[in-house]
């Protein structure tokens, strides 16, 4: 089968995959409204605070500029002081052995195949000692839950520096876990041939369904840590002199307070709707963010970027880079490393295309006044 979309992956993921994995994969928190809204913001409706300094309402329009030669476009780029091919990365994404069993390895050289960024999971069934001897190529940085057993958590970071990754992505909406129903009802437990694997004992085995509910949140309500607050920033930087990057961020209050806490980075995000239900699409909340910090931090973005126009519209408000989640599981499982290969080949000409229509050469070109909300139009009728 040739495939030309991501959804062309998801079909036939969604065929390869069992019900307790697929339904993992795809969920998201309580009615998935949020789930829904990152794609419909990119797609339909959305709400964007204008240079008018006012919200409108309406469908998300490039306005493309012509006779610009684009016949040799330039879109590699630095992020943090790491050179990448072009502005998308592969998000941290849990237990990506369900999927196949290449799990997080086959991702992160297909990264590396692409010049592109990938952040390796707490909870992945790939050591970050293995992961990192497997793509020694790839630009890696770890992301970092803190548990209650603040020794362990040292450990993880001295692990993520000694084994050559070179930032710290620490999530900063999961406290607890949204309540992904499906989980619940499928009473959700990581197979028992799998671990995970930056773990020994029962913090690796124990994502198994106890009380009669998901066998995740049940190993997080035991696990992590929901006393962190901003001043653990702190503790962690006199840790580690890796760059810190907060993941999870949906405000311009915090996204100041990340700043005023000596992170290199944010990456807003609402964890692919997964965590809280009713939370904003993160294209929604990008322009605010941007404004009130873009200049000092790194701005990333994931949730629903699924083609071209998607990253060229983040990038457009400010964006300086994007990760996709769930469209790398289902490469994945489709057809191992070769699949997530592809996968990349596919957005990188997606998005060249997009530049090229929007008379885009350099990602500098890409300019917030090419992207308005339909409402821009019909007010001028
Ligand atoms: C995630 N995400 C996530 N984030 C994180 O910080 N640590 C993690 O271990 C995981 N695990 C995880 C598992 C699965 C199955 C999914 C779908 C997501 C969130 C992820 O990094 C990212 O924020 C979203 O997936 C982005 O949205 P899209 O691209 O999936 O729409
Ligand atoms: C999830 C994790 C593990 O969203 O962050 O399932």
């Amino acid at each position: 089968m040739a495939f030309v979309s991501v959804s062309d992956f998801e079909q036939k993921a969604s065929v390869e995959l069992e019900k307790n994995a697929l339904d993992y994969y795809k969920s998201g928190a309580g009615e998935q409204l949020t789930l829904r809204l990152n794609r419909e913001a990119f797609q339909r409706v959305v709400r964007l605070r204008f240079n008018l300094g006012f919200w409108l309402l309406g469908l998300l329009r490039l306005r493309p500029r012509c006779l610009r030669d684009v016949s040799q476009l330039e879109i590699s780029c630095m992020i943090l002081g790491h050179h990448i091919e072009f502005p998308l990365g592969i998000a941290p994404v849990a237990m990506q052995k369900m999927a196949h069993p290449v799990g997080e390895i086959g991702n992160a050289r297909a990264a590396g195949v692409a010049g592109c960024i990938f952040i390796l999971s707490t909870l992945a069934t790939t050591s970050l000692e293995d992961l990192a001897a497997a793509a020694p190529e790839t630009c890696k940085w770890f992301q970092l839950y803190i548990y209650k057993d603040r020794a362990l958590t040292e450990s993880l970071v001295r692990r993520a520096e000694n084994a050559g990754f070179k930032a710290l992505v620490l999530t900063v909406d999961a406290p607890v876990f949204g309540q992904r129903r499906d989980d619940v009802r499928n009473k959700f437990s990581l197979p028992s041939h799998l671990s995970l694997a930056n773990f020994h004992g029962e913090l690796a085995s124990g994502v198994v369904s106890v009380i009669g509910g998901s066998g995740l949140s049940e190993y997080v309500v035991s696990q992590f840590d929901p006393t962190v607050t901003w001043q653990d920033i702190k503790w962690l930087k006199l840790l580690t002199h890796l760059p810190i990057i907060v993941k999870g961020v949906l405000t311009a209050e915090d996204a100041e307070l990340a700043r005023e806490f000596g992170c290199a980075g944010i990456i807003v995000s609402n964890h692919g709707g997964r965590q809280l239900d009713s939370t904003p699409a993160t294209i929604e909340v990008l322009p605010e963010i941007v404004k009130a910090v873009g200049k000092d931090l790194v701005v990333m973005l994931d949730g629903g970027i699924r083609e071209g126009n998607d990253i060229l519209k983040a990038l457009a408000l400010g964006a300086q880079m994007v990760f996709i989640g769930r469209p790398s599981i289902w490469a994945l499982a489709c057809d191992g490393l070769r699949g997530v290969e592809q996968l990349l080949g596919l957005l990188r000409k997606d998005f060249e295309i997009s530049m090229a229509l929007t008379g885009c050469r350099t990602l500098a070109d890409i300019q917030a006044t090419m992207v308005v909300p339909e409402s821009a139009y019909r007010r001028l009728k």
